[in-house]
């Protein structure tokens, strides 16, 4: 397993301030280059916000707002819709938010609340005093390879031969992430400062690069993320770096197929992602079926992530043992939750993710 606190010339980094000062740069380079791909933006000069308010919901404990996240391009206008329910209570004092990228397409993010989802349960989310925000991972990227050129990638992207490094779906997806931080920060009933970006599978994976490429999020939960996401790559069971750039080839940048059957030539390991984050908090979360994810490949990732957050005094999970089904592990820096059953998110997941925030997250 490649080891983080190792740069590439063989120097070994013994403080927070030699990370922070080199080889964090390295990794997230490395991240970049080789796996998810690097966007040519990053906030456009031409970005605006559309906000429409509205009073009454969830029997009157909160506002909903519907935002149009709008971005220019030399290609064009990419418009992300973000959808959001605030605790009324954020009128007295901002809250904190739980931002879920959703993967599952439009009828699990209903604004009119008839249909409602465990997948993104915003009444139970604002129950517990934080305001749900979510967007339809699609209104970034549909999720179909066409050669790059629709969504974010036909609005941003410059004309040409792609080059290897050039960003790929889910790097489009975290973009999406960002601009909804961009409009957070703006919502005077937020507390950007303490906002989570939570995705599921596919969405797992999109929200560890969005938390590792943008410090503004102060919590990252990946759920059942699998390959690429939070299971280490070498020694995985389940899916492989081959079989999901087969499957997905628009996923990750083109530079990432060399290491298809070659898991062991890459110099990072998805450990390493989760270490980018430090000293932020970061969650994850299995499921003991869900066998093509790997759990204990999940369990790993943070366990070799946690020297890096033993740079900054955080405890890690490091020696502590896999934890058996439903007995969540929540240290200080670190959560984890292996849940009983198949993959999906599910309202037990989601208030386990709600559990920790509410103790490392709020006062
Ligand atoms: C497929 C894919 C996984 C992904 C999952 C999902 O199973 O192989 O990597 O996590 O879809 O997004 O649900």
């Amino acid at each position: 397993m490649p080891d983080p606190l190792r740069k590439l010339g063989g120097k070994a980094v013994a403080s927070s301030e030699e990370w922070e000062q080199g080889r964090r740069e390295e990794v997230l380079r490395l991240f970049e280059e080789r796996v998810f791909g690097a966007g040519p933006v990053g906030r456009p000069r031409r970005i605006a916000f559309e906000v429409k308010p509205t009073e009454g919901w969830m029997g009157g404990s909160a506002v909903r707002k519907q935002v149009r996240i709008r971005s220019e391009g030399p290609g064009g206008e990419n418009v992300v819709r973000l959808l959001l329910f605030v605790p009324v209570s954020a009128k007295e004092r901002p809250v904190p938010a739980f931002l879920l990228i959703n993967n599952r397409g439009s009828e699990h993010m209903d604004a009119a609340r008839e249909k409602r989802s465990p997948f993104w349960p915003a009444e139970a989310i604002v129950a517990r005093g934080f305001a749900a925000a979510v967007f339809d991972n699609a209104d970034a990227d549909p999720d179909h390879h066409d050669g790059f050129r629709d969504g974010v990638h036909g609005v941003f992207d410059p004309p040409g031969e792609r080059p290897g490094h050039a960003w790929g779906t889910i790097a489009a997806w975290a973009w999406a992430a960002s601009r909804a931080m961009d409009y957070l920060e703006t919502d005077h009933h937020i507390d950007a400062s303490k906002a989570a970006v939570v995705g599921h599978s596919r969405g797992g994976k999109t929200a560890l690069w969005a938390g590792a490429a943008d410090r503004r999020f102060a919590l990252v939960v990946s759920n059942n993320s699998g390959c690429t996401g939070a299971a280490v790559s070498r020694g995985k069971g389940g899916e492989t770096i081959r079989q999901i750039n087969d499957r997905f080839p628009h996923w990750f940048c083109e530079n990432y197929k060399a290491y298809n059957d070659n898991e062991y030539a890459l110099p990072v390991d998805q450990h390493m992602l989760i270490g980018l984050i430090a000293p932020r908090h970061v969650y994850v979360a299995s499921a003991t079926e869900d066998l093509w994810a790997d759990p204990e490949s999940e369990f790993l990732g943070l366990t070799f992530a946690s020297p890096v957050y033993r740079l900054y005094g955080m405890d890690g999970i490091a020696g502590l043992p896999m934890p058996t089904a439903e007995q969540p592990l929540h240290t200080n820096g670190m959560g984890y939750h292996l849940r009983a059953g198949g993959h999906d998110m599910t309202e037990y997941d989601w208030q386990r993710f709600m559990d920790y925030a509410e103790r490392f997250l709020c006062d």
